[in-house]
């Protein structure tokens, strides 16, 4: 337990990692796999990284099928997901793409976008298609770095945070 206002004290990372990282936005990157099936997977490690051209980086585990998608396909679309789409959080973020089709199971609507035909789904707050132009490992997880090519906005919506996932 932290208990505010005490001095600066060597802590345990991961209890220092607790404190500072929330509030985290939650998204989804959508990526294709070698036979052309969407996969969606839950991501709380993304971040921009670039002005001009604008970039995300987003960070996968070595173990996730979206990462051999992402090796196979060199693009994504990272969704900010709204309030409403609590469910296909969850969903995305504890299934793998390896056993089923996360994209049909979480009956998302969705049109197809411009770069890639990948899926842009209705009910997020926004939609970034990006295309991969360097990726760099860190550890367990490697870095994908994503130019984005097409965005989309519906401005009515909120935003899930990390948070709304713990709350359930
Ligand atoms: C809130 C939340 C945040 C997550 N953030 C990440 C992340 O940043 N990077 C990552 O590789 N996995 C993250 N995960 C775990 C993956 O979403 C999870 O392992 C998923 O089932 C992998 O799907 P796939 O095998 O279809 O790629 C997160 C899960 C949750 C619930």
């Amino acid at each position: 337990m932290i208990i505010k206002g005490v001095r600066m004290i060597r802590r345990e990372f991961n209890e220092v990692y607790k404190y500072t990282n929330a509030p985290q936005k939650c998204v989804i990157a959508i990526t294709k796999d070698y036979a052309g099936k969407y996969n969606l997977i839950t991501l709380e490690w993304f971040m921009r990284t670039s002005i001009l051209p604008p970039m995300y980086a987003i960070s996968i585990g070595h173990t996730r099928y979206s990462y051999e998608c992402l090796q196979k396909n060199r693009f994504f679309n990272l969704v900010f997901l709204s309030k409403e789409q609590l469910e296909t959080a969850i969903l995305a973020g504890t299934l793998s793409g390896k056993d089923l089709d996360k994209l049909e199971k979480s009956k998302e609507s969705f049109f197809l976008g411009r770069l890639e035909k990948l899926p842009i789904l209705k009910r997020a707050v926004a939609n970034l298609e990006c295309k991969v132009v360097t990726q760099v490992r860190s550890g367990d997880h490697t870095i994908f770095v994503g130019e984005v090519k097409h965005s989309y906005l519906d401005n009515s919506k909120d935003v899930l945070l990390v948070s709304d996932l713990k709350r359930k």
